[in-house]
């Protein structure tokens, strides 16, 4: 071990930039550094950046221009203050960072994240500023080692599938992310058993396809590809793991044993996260999504068929090139029969280097009107789904401290944020709670 230093990780985005970066802790502890969740204190900084939606680079850039302040006060000191950018910003931008901030010295793209401590130590000797946005054959998190035994917090991420090979002409993540690649069933249960020796309980396996994961089975169960529902049954089985959730998935992914796995498992969550981005045929296909309307709308009659009480999740786009106003009411249309449970909803933003940013664009104004009329729909079917949970008795995961003393916030088997009076000690329990009062995003329980 080296002499102690402090890296700060600031995260942007998705759930997988979540457990990355918890991931790049793990990479640079063995050259011993130790978090921190304060820039001033740090020798490192690291942003985890995202480029899925507007202004993605721009933010960094931003974020960087402050870092100088920090790291010009640093010098003028005598000490200095290294800093990284990492995630998919890194990846899409690659060396132009380094060049437009030369207060940079390392780039690092999603699949060299076990290059860390080696990059870190040369960017320290001095010279260039180190860039890496290979995607290497190797899997990077066969390189990095679990922290020490920590206790963790009650519910955990832990990535089972990366990157895309669906190619929908506005997500620039086949690009930044890679084609598709499923870890390894041992790794997982190894880390899935890991995770729950040190207090968790509840696991979402993450993917950005993640219903396609196909990983390879344990020789010992005769190897083979596993689908994502024979994952979640072995998982099942670990003695401790309460829930299981996964995110996110693509229609065409919905097999018939995973959704029969809503019926047969327990432990996995009635939830269920299914973008559509859009209830209009014809832009779906422009969208490259290869599933229909109707297609998507039985899908959901199906999963509701095995797990009657399910609440669904989706994420749509408005203003994508070429929607009419017909394509829109169309979206609507679908949005609320779908009746979802909550939905995330998104104006189209043209991501470089993607077929849809070449076409002709919807004007904003016309972009926010549709985004502002598609979530009143989501809005009023989530408070419908939050009402009828009224009276009922949940089962509450308690995952941290609320905004009151003596209150705590928990998470319902639907995925929504319950608050109740309840002893921070039982953090980490699993209570059944009478649900008390319900608003449009969470709901109030009595004190279990
Ligand atoms: N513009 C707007 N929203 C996007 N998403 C992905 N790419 C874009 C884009 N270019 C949304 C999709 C996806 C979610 C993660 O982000 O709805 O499901
Ligand atoms: Fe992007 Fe998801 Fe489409 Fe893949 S399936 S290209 S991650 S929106």
């Amino acid at each position: 071990m080296t002499q102690a230093r402090r890296v700060f990780i600031k995260t942007y985005g998705c759930q997988m930039n979540v457990y990355d970066s918890e991931r790049m802790a793990d990479a640079l502890a063995p050259a011993g550094y130790a978090p921190t969740d304060r820039a001033e204190d740090a020798d490192l900084v690291l942003l985890n950046t995202c480029h899925i939606r507007e202004k993605a680079a721009e933010k960094v850039y931003s974020e960087l221009g402050r870092l100088r302040v920090l790291s010009q006060a640093r010098a003028a000191a005598g000490g200095r203050l290294m800093v990284g950018v990492a995630g998919c910003v890194a990846q899409a931008e690659g060396a132009e960072i380094a060049r437009r901030a030369p207060l940079v010295d390392l780039v690092v793209g999603p699949q060299a994240y076990h290059r860390l401590p080696a990059m870190v130590a040369r960017a320290q000797a001095g010279g260039r500023a180190q860039v890496e946005t290979e995607f290497p054959a190797e899997d990077k998190f066969d390189h990095i080692a679990r922290g020490p035994k920590a206790r963790r917090a009650p519910a955990a991420f832990l990535t089972v599938q990366e990157g895309c090979d669906k190619f929908c002409a506005f997500c620039v993540v086949p690009y930044t992310r890679g084609a598709e690649v499923s870890r390894p069933v041992a790794k997982l249960l190894a880390e899935a058993r890991d995770l729950v020796s040190r207090g968790v309980v509840e696991i979402t396996l993450l993917g950005q396809n993640v219903n396609a994961y196909h990983g390879e089975g344990p020789v010992s169960e005769g190897g083979g590809a596993w689908s994502l529902a024979r994952l979640i049954a072995a998982l099942a089985r670990i003695e401790g793991l309460a829930r299981i959730r996964y995110t996110t998935s693509h229609p065409n992914d919905m097999t018939d044993d995973l959704i029969a796995a809503h019926a047969d498992v327990p432990a996995l969550a009635p939830f269920l996260h299914l973008p559509v981005q859009s209830g209009s045929d014809r832009v779906l296909k422009a969208m490259n999504r290869r599933h229909d309307a109707a297609g998507y709308l039985r899908l959901l009659e199906r999963v509701r068929a095995a797990r009657p009480d399910i609440a669904l999740s989706g994420d749509f786009i408005v203003g994508f090139p070429g929607e009419t106003e017909a394509d829109f009411r169309a979206t609507l249309d679908l949005a609320a029969e779908a009746a979802y449970a909550q939905a995330f909803s998104f104006k189209y933003s043209p991501r470089p280097g993607t077929p849809a940013a070449e076409a002709a664009q919807v004007p904003e104004p016309v972009k926010a009107a549709r985004l502002a009329r598609l979530q009143a729909v989501l809005a009023a079917s989530q408070s419908a789904f939050n009402a009828a949970c009224l009276g009922r008795d949940l089962a509450v995961l308690l995952e941290k401290p609320g905004r009151r003393a003596g209150q705590l916030i928990g998470r319902s088997p639907y995925l929504q944020s319950v608050h109740m009076d309840a002893d921070a000690a039982r953090i980490g329990e699993i209570v059944t709670a009478r649900i008390v009062s319900a608003g449009p995003l969470s709901l109030a329980a009595a004190a279990p």
